[in-house]
């Protein structure tokens, strides 16, 4: 695991260590180039100072230089310097240095520069065409003055490496405010840290995003959706229990007392009775085992498995597996619905709805009446409707049948209360908007279902 810390230093460093070194280079290209025009002046004055002592006397060209004048033209002395004088005209030697390496180019009336090796050293030298004029005609000579490198090289060196430290000492001087910088600003997260440590294992609140860095917000937030997210899981599950324990005592007890009464009977008959009670039971609890573990599914906070299915196949599969219920209650179910009409969700879930609506428009419509499972596609929308000709839901009662173990008053059959709560808890995991419709004609029951829009088919 990397340190943030080794991180942003590595990050700053490496690039700023880059840098340094070509400003380094830069630097020591620039102060050789300014070092060398200010070395190049002096040397050029030199040269001027020769010039100037040159002169014919009876046609000879006289030079009348003591070492001595062209050291005092020199500010350091650690260079060796060389000059010469020649005949411009066909390099004739007249004094000086005679092997002086000549200008490669001819000389203008401008001063040339150029370097050179001489002795085996780097010289820098001067040249320049210098006219004296004497008793006889004019005459044009060159004079070079050169001198070796090592002061220009030590003055160089001694600009860079001074602005190279500098600036090393700020690097380092940066590294370490950095260090300071992350260790002062990791230190909320060391309180958050040491907050988080010390929390009770139930203690599922949300962390508290005020105290910490704004760059770690979006993850303490990311981590407080995630808490969240298992608060309502926890918090689900402790429902789940005190649902499943609650609704699964009433009818063990039931089913004991009757096992209990089928013990003491003789009879054989009179046990089939009770033994068929007992049947009827079994089905009522499995019933609500099955609704119980719906509703578990159900609960916010647990993934989906969602899939494409085809609504018109469900629904009518669902609605045939109520046929023999509906025929022992002499009710006329029919379904309608001829398209497939295209939905996602989660299998498990959609049959638990559909069979829930239907079973409720079967208990609760009297014998001999109808009950319609209809599906069609209306906008780009999925529509399931469970229409019947029963008593249907009074208006005061409607806000409330879509709360747990809600019933209504005057409801006869059995149940627990707990359909159109999965119901509901169902559509809202889906995003189905559920509706109580009312019937035109007054009576029965009319539930509406309206999926979200589907995705068009992709091109
Ligand atoms: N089709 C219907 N016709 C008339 N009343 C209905 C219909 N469907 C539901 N109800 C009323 O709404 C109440 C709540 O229904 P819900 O399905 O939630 O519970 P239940 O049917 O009583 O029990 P459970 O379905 O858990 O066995 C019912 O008690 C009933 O009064
Ligand atoms: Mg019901």
């Amino acid at each position: 695991m990397t340190r943030l810390r080794d991180l942003l230093l590595r990050w700053l460093l490496v690039p700023t260590l880059a840098l340094w070194l070509i400003s380094a280079t830069v630097g020591y290209l620039r102060s050789l180039a300014l070092a060398h025009e200010a070395y190049d002046r002096t040397l050029l004055g030199s040269a001027l100072v020769i010039g100037e002592r040159l002169s014919v006397q009876s046609g000879q060209i006289v030079v009348d230089l003591p070492y001595a004048a062209l050291a005092m033209l020199r500010t350091d002395t650690q260079d060796s310097i060389f000059y010469r004088v020649a005949t411009l005209a066909d390099g004739r030697h007249i004094t000086g240095y005679a092997d002086l390496p000549p200008p490669s180019t001819p000389l203008g009336s401008e001063p040339l520069f150029y370097d050179a090796t001489y002795k085996g050293q780097h010289i820098r030298v001067v040249a320049l065409a210098w006219s004296v004029v004497g008793d006889s005609q004019p005459q044009t000579l060159t004079v070079q003055v050169a001198e070796t490198m090592d002061a220009r090289r030590q003055l160089t060196r001694r600009i860079v490496s001074e602005s190279a430290v500098m600036q090393l000492l700020l690097i380092a001087a940066a590294a370490g405010l950095i260090g300071l910088g992350v260790r002062r600003g990791l230190a909320p997260l060391k309180r958050l840290r040491d907050d988080v440590r010390a929390r009770d294992a139930n203690d599922l609140t949300s962390i508290d995003t005020h105290r910490v860095p704004r760059e770690v917000v979006p993850l303490i937030n990311a981590i407080n959706v995630h808490t969240e997210r298992q608060r309502q899981l926890s918090d689900a599950q402790a429902r789940f229990i005190a649902n499943a324990s609650h609704q699964l005592k009433t009818p063990l007890t039931v089913l004991r007392a009757q096992v209990d009464h089928a013990l003491q009977q003789n009879d054989h008959e009179a046990m089939r009775t009770v033994v068929q009670s007992v049947h009827q039971s079994t089905q009522a609890t499995q019933r609500v085992m099955n609704q119980l573990l719906s509703l578990a599914r159900s609960e916010p906070g647990r993934p989906l498995d969602i899939e494409a299915l085809d609504l018109t196949a469900l629904a009518r599969e669902q609605t045939f597996d109520m046929l023999a219920l509906a025929r022992a209650k002499s009710i006329d179910l029919g379904f309608e619905g001829e398209l497939p009409v295209p939905v996602r969700g989660e299998p498990v879930l959609l049959r638990e709805l559909v069979n829930n609506l239907v079973h409720n428009a079967i208990s609760y419509t009297p014998p001999g009446g109808h009950v319609t499972v209809r599906v069609s596609q209306c906008d780009g929308r999925a529509h399931l409707g469970v229409i019947d000709n029963g008593p249907g839901i009074p208006p005061e009662e409607r806000p409330r049948v879509f709360e747990r173990f809600y019933r209504g008053a005057a409801t006869s059959a059995h149940g627990t209360g707990l359909g159109l709560a999965i119901v509901k808890e169902i559509c809202d995991r889906h995003q189905i908007e559920i509706t109580i419709v009312d019937d035109p004609s007054g009576k029965g029951l009319s539930i509406q279902l309206i999926w979200p829009p589907t995705d068009p088919p992709h091109a």
